[in-house]
């Protein structure tokens, strides 16, 4: 596997040749993705506990840098460094000297001045990741940054639906398609999951309100479709993306905002409940087999029903199970564990 330029976004970082970062999933080569998703793999025991790896990387310590909200991701790297044996520390944007006028370049150079091994980073600034990785020595492994990448997020959607399609052997997905649907502008999940998911062979159909799903997102390989009832006979598995009104701008609509309030990006809440949800009347026009994907969090009721979100043919758990196998993956390859 190619390590020198894993994923990095901007400018090369400053010893790139000795770099181990993963930043993103666009640009990766098929291998590199295969590798990390084999790796994954054979984790999943050790993921929930069983089997033995936890001398893997003893003695390491991992910084967890939250700058924006998590719950799954944050959690799962956490479990995933303990998994193997590491400890974590951990800072999150309240409380920090973030507070302060600290920028995230210091931030990240005071944590590595501590003498850790791995900087795990969520921030809200689309190349936030990167930005660490060109100020730290050690790797940087991106845990979301704005509407930039999700690296981690794209390889357990993977992994998730190569298991239930039953491609685990070698993630070939040609012959396969996915439908990722909602408000794919706004999504860094939608832009690494385009990236993984095409890379392998699988068709990717972006679908939401023109507004929310431009067709000028098709550069990143993907289709875009405005209909959605158009393509549900047409796909393997269906991954719901939640609205992001935080990234739109307008702070006067959200969730709790009335079903007709605009939402700046759509209509309002009840014409994209009508056109671009997923509702048990969708799900039954799906192919048989077709897996209901969704990254969390959920907004229930408003991209998806209730019931949808519950049903046999929701996977939405097992992707955040898989997420801490994917994780220790990538802390296995990444990280070296001191001498
Ligand atoms: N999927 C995801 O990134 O969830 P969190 O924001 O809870 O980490």
């Amino acid at each position: 596997m190619t390590m020198a330029t894993t994923g990095h976004a901007g400018a090369p970082p400053a010893s790139s040749a000795l770099r181990r970062d993963l930043l993103g999933l666009q640009g990766l080569h098929a291998d590199d993705i295969r590798a990390y998703l084999a790796t994954a793999r054979d984790l999943i025991p050790s993921a929930s506990g069983k089997g033995m790896h936890r001398d893997a990387l003893g003695g390491a310590i991992i910084a967890n840098l939250f700058l924006e909200d998590s719950t799954r991701t944050r959690l799962s790297f956490t479990l995933a460094a303990k998994r193997l044996g590491a400890d974590t520390i951990d800072l999150t944007g309240a409380g920090s000297s973030a507070s302060k006028g600290e920028t995230l370049r210091d931030t990240a150079r005071n944590i590595e001045a501590m003498g850790v091994d791995a900087i795990v980073v969520r921030t809200k600034a689309s190349g936030g990741a990167a930005l660490v990785a060109e100020s730290v020595g050690c790797p940087v492994i991106n845990a979301g940054d704005g509407r930039h990448e999700h690296p981690t997020q794209g390889l357990l959607d993977v992994l998730t639906f190569a298991e239930a399609k039953g491609r685990l052997d070698t993630f070939e997905l040609s012959g396969l398609s996915l439908a990722i649907v909602g408000d794919i502008i706004s999504s860094r999940v939608a832009r690494s999951a385009i990236a993984a998911f095409t890379t392998l062979g699988c068709r990717v159909i972006c679908v939401g309100p023109p507004t929310m799903a431009p067709k000028g997102l098709a550069c990143l390989g993907c289709e875009v479709e405005n209909d959605f009832d158009s393509v549900l006979r047409e796909v393997d598995g269906v991954m719901m993306l939640r609205i992001q009104f935080e990234r739109h701008g307008d702070a006067t609509t959200g969730p709790t905002a009335p079903a007709a309030a605009p939402t700046g990006r759509t209509g309002s809440l009840r014409e994209f409940r009508a056109f671009h949800a997923l509702t048990q009347a969708r799900v039954k026009l799906l192919r048989p087999g077709a897996i209901i994907m969704h990254p969390g969090p959920m907004n229930r009721g408003l991209e998806l029903d209730h019931a949808v979100a519950d049903s046999g043919a929701s996977v939405i758990l097992r992707q955040v199970s898989r997420g801490v196998a994917v994780r220790m993956a990538v802390f296995r390859t990444l990280v070296r564990p001191p001498q």
